[in-house]
């Protein structure tokens, strides 16, 4: 993918954080979802593209926009045919409440590179480079912890791993300390904590837990072109919460999502099942300050944006820091950021 369409990309994050940053810690998330899917939608139709969402907001009937098969992009002149996984507010909780990590972000990959996952539960095993093709999710995770470590050359105690502070982690977290492992155990945002332990300035090893499909689904497009290596399991959400699939009409319909588009619940995936080649575009730009990026800093009208913007064809990593000056944009995107 051309080095100009990757500056495209990131144009449309750092739209879609300054839309979810103007509603900073005003507890609205449905809001910030809103604006930032609008300013999402509006920068990728200036785009020469021939988009489809494969991963975005829900099925066609859920979502008013970014919505599973919606077609995006201009075509007039040259243009590229591409498939678009989003999630314009990685952390809409975090944003609504002003706490850390809270990031838009997208990836961009030829037709068919993305595991066309629902909207449903996985659950994630994440390493960087040093252990990429040793971890196994069929195996325990003490026994893929232990290997990890020794790919890493480290001992358990030097060893951290990121884990969702969720219910559902309470007995994994307490294990995973009496092995001497340290957790960090985030509230929300498993993307940004996937990248992390890719990149070489974090000491962050592992991530393990149950997290959203969609979310592994993005990440995995970026471990894909870092270097490092996932394995994952769909995960229908009665299993996650702990109760009957006669009874609950969401996880019947995640069942016959699966079955539609050919995905066995429950069977291991591998990173090239979740995004198949390296010719991907990831960006990602900060809400809310965290581990991997700066969040938004705004004085009136000027906002300064940190995106990560990382080209797959050339593998590499930038970190964009842009000063925008909100009384510029145009009269389509003003109302949403400024
Ligand atoms: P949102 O972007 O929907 O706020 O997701 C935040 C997040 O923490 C993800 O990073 C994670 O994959 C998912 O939610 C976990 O889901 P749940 O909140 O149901 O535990």
């Amino acid at each position: 993918m051309k080095r100009e369409l990757a500056l495209e990309f990131a144009r449309v994050t750092e739209a879609a954080a300054l839309a979810a940053h103007k509603l900073v810690g005003r507890g609205n998330k449905e809001e910030i979802d809103r604006v930032a899917v609008e300013a999402m939608k509006i920068m990728l139709n200036r785009i020469k593209i021939k988009g489809e969402v494969v991963i975005g907001e829900g099925e066609i009937d859920e979502a008013p926009m970014l919505y599973i098969g919606e077609k995006l992009g201009r075509t007039d002149g040259d243009y590229l045919e591409v498939d678009i996984a989003v999630d314009p507010v990685e952390g809409t909780r975090m944003t609504a409440q002003r706490q850390a990590n809270a990031i838009t972000v997208l990836a961009v990959g030829k037709k068919d590179t993305f595991l066309k996952a629902p909207d449903m539960y996985m659950e994630k095993l994440i390493v960087g480079p040093n252990a990429k093709g040793l971890i196994d999710l069929e195996k325990p995770l003490t026994e893929n912890i232990q290997i990890i470590a020794k790919a890493n050359n480290k001992e358990l105690k030097d060893l951290t791993i990121i884990v969702l502070d969720k219910p559902r982690h309470k007995k994994i977290i307490e294990d995973l300390q009496k092995l001497g492992v340290s957790v960090y155990a985030l509230p929300d945002g498993d993307v940004a904590a996937s990248i992390l332990t890719c990149m070489v300035d974090s000491d962050i090893d592992v991530v393990y837990g149950i997290g959203g499909a969609p979310e592994g689904v993005i990440s995995a497009a970026a471990i894909r072109v870092l270097g490092g290596d996932m394995q994952a399991r769909l995960k229908l959400r009665n299993e996650v919460k702990g109760y009957s699939l006669e009874n609950d009409k969401i996880s019947k319909d995640e069942k016959r999502r699966c079955e539609e588009k050919g995905l066995n619940v429950g069977a291991v995936l591998k990173l090239d099942d979740l995004a198949k080649e390296d010719e991907i575009v990831f960006s990602a730009t900060g809400i809310t300050s965290g581990d991997l990026l700066e969040g938004i800093k705004r004085r009136g009208n000027i906002a300064r944006t940190q995106t990560l913007l990382i080209r797959g064809s050339s593998k590499t990593i930038r970190y964009i820091n842009s000063i925008h000056n909100l009384d510029y944009k145009d009269e389509k995107i003003n109302h949403l950021v400024k």
